[in-house]
């Protein structure tokens, strides 16, 4: 089986809908209209995406309930090849649901744990300050995520609406991320152009960019992306889900890796877009005519990028050679 990594997947979007109906009931939350006739989740744009998102975010309470779901999502996306992943977590939701960071983190950790003694696969935790929220609430989590360290959370990002703000509103937070050594990367080049990805770069200091896709739209920065190796978090599934591009062949992640740029492919909320990682690595290698060099590639270029210490990371680089020998 071909192995995979993933940078980019939010641990509250990867909440399998049979897990939330199972907590609103236990948990007393109401979910009228979350879901579908049949079963997934129901929304019809980026705005009610982000709506049901926080609704189904709303029924872990306690942190059991988020080591189930990180245990569910580790578990199953190792089964079908992740050696490793990160995910966003989100100091407001635990907030929203009335959970303290630190039993958060602690069930999130749990979770990951469980799954690692199962099947060896290795993650790391990303805090992410949520943009629509404001300056204050992104640099609120920022402190939150630096006054409560915790081994497995290595960086500091940025999620939500990327319509709403300017990336200098979050300097602050990321100033403060960066000096206490966090990795940083941030939403950009997803709903924003070209100049949100080049704004992300200037001002908040990241070296990785979540999505990144309408770089395709400008070659100056692709040029410049490519020069500086920043890595691209591409999620192909939830592009097309989002209404971005119409399907996988007309994607730009091809045009974007043809360009030089360090690009990876991930799964971003995939229960709400229905994807996995192993789709989202299987169907774009089909439709942009990968081999398996290429899909190593994928993963090796996770690995290099992965927020990490170096000695997971050279264990992690030889269990993918040994597995896929070139
Ligand atoms: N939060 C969860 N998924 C997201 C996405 N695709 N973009 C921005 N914020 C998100
Ligand atoms: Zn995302």
């Amino acid at each position: 089986m071909r192995l995979t990594a993933e940078l980019h997947c939010h641990i509250e979007g990867a909440a399998p809908p049979q897990l939330v109906r199972r907590l609103a009931m236990r948990r007393g939350v109401d979910v009228e209209g979350l879901f579908t006739a049949n079963g997934s989740y129901a929304w019809s744009d980026f705005t009610t995406f982000l709506t049901a998102y926080d609704r189904a975010a709303a029924v872990f309470r306690e942190p059991e309930d988020y080591a189930a779901l990180a245990y569910a999502h580790y578990a199953g996306a190792a089964r079908e090849g992740m050696i490793y992943g990160e995910i966003f977590i989100s100091p407001d939701h635990a907030a929203s649901a009335g959970l303290s960071f630190e039993s958060y983190v602690e069930g999130i950790a749990a979770g990951m744990e469980q799954a690692k003694a199962e099947t060896g696969v290795e993650g790391r935790m990303i805090a992410v300050g949520v943009r629509h929220l404001g300056r204050e609430a992104v640099t609120r989590a920022a402190r939150t995520m630096i006054d409560h360290p915790h081994p497995l959370i290595t960086g500091f990002g940025l999620a939500g609406d990327e319509r709403q703000g300017a990336a200098t509103d979050f300097a602050r937070a990321f100033a403060m991320a960066r000096e206490a050594g966090y990795g940083l990367t941030a939403h950009a080049g997803e709903f924003g152009g070209p100049d949100s990805i080049r704004d992300a770069l200037d001002h908040l200091g990241v070296t990785r960019i979540g999505h990144g896709v309408r770089a395709v739209e400008d070659a100056e920065l692709m040029r410049r992306l490519a020069a500086e190796k920043v890595v691209l978090e591409v999620c192909p599934g939830s592009n097309i889900a989002l209404g971005l591009y119409p399907d996988r062949v007309s994607h730009p992640v091809g045009r974007l890796r043809r360009a030089g740029i360090p690009v990876t492919i991930n799964s971003d909320d995939p229960p709400f877009f229905a994807t996995t990682l192993a789709r989202d690595y299987d169907e774009t290698a089909l439709a942009q005519n990968w081999d398996a060099s290429v899909v190593k590639d994928l993963t090796r270029t996770a690995l290099c990028a992965a927020f990490c210490d170096e000695d997971t990371r050279v264990r992690l680089l030889a269990r993918l050679d040994e597995t896929h020998p070139s």
